[in-house]
């Protein structure tokens, strides 16, 4: 729901700056991280209620490399390193969800670079259900 959609270029930016040259992000425009370990954005996030929520990352990748990066909610990391694997190209835009518990009332989601590389293109942040992240059994 667009209630729940926080757009990149609107958060906290440490380390990054905010560009619209490569098309198909929402919003406008999307965050290039520098290409360093510890380039970050950070989303204020409001909860109607506490409880687990999926948070789904809009990205771009345009390189073969992955470009991981550590997910933590409140200050608390949730993800070490999240894999964003290259999109083919930058203008190929890719979801990838994680799970974590929010509080009610005001969150932060940071999303921070863990290699040299520094993160992918991110577009937007969208918060929504949990989603089922169990490989399926025989
Ligand atoms: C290119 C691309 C940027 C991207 C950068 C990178 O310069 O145009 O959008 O962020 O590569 O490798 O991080």
């Amino acid at each position: 729901a667009p209630g729940n959609d926080y757009q990149a270029e609107d958060a906290t930016i440490s380390q990054g700056v905010v560009e619209s040259n490569h098309a198909g992000f929402t919003g406008t425009g999307f965050v290039n991280y520098d290409n360093v370990a510890g380039s970050s954005v950070e989303f204020a996030v409001n909860a109607a209620s506490a409880g687990p929520a999926s948070l789904t990352f809009r990205y771009a990748n345009g390189t073969t490399t992955d470009r991981p990066m550590s997910v933590a909610v409140n200050g608390t990391t949730v993800v070490a390193s999240q894999s964003f694997p290259g999109t083919s190209a930058w203008t190929n835009w890719q979801e990838i969800s994680v799970n974590a518990t929010l509080r009610a009332g005001a969150n932060t989601v940071k999303a921070t670079s863990t290699t040299a590389t520094g993160g992918p293109n991110l577009d937007r942040l969208s918060v929504g259900a949990p989603v089922d992240t169990q490989p399926p059994t025989a």
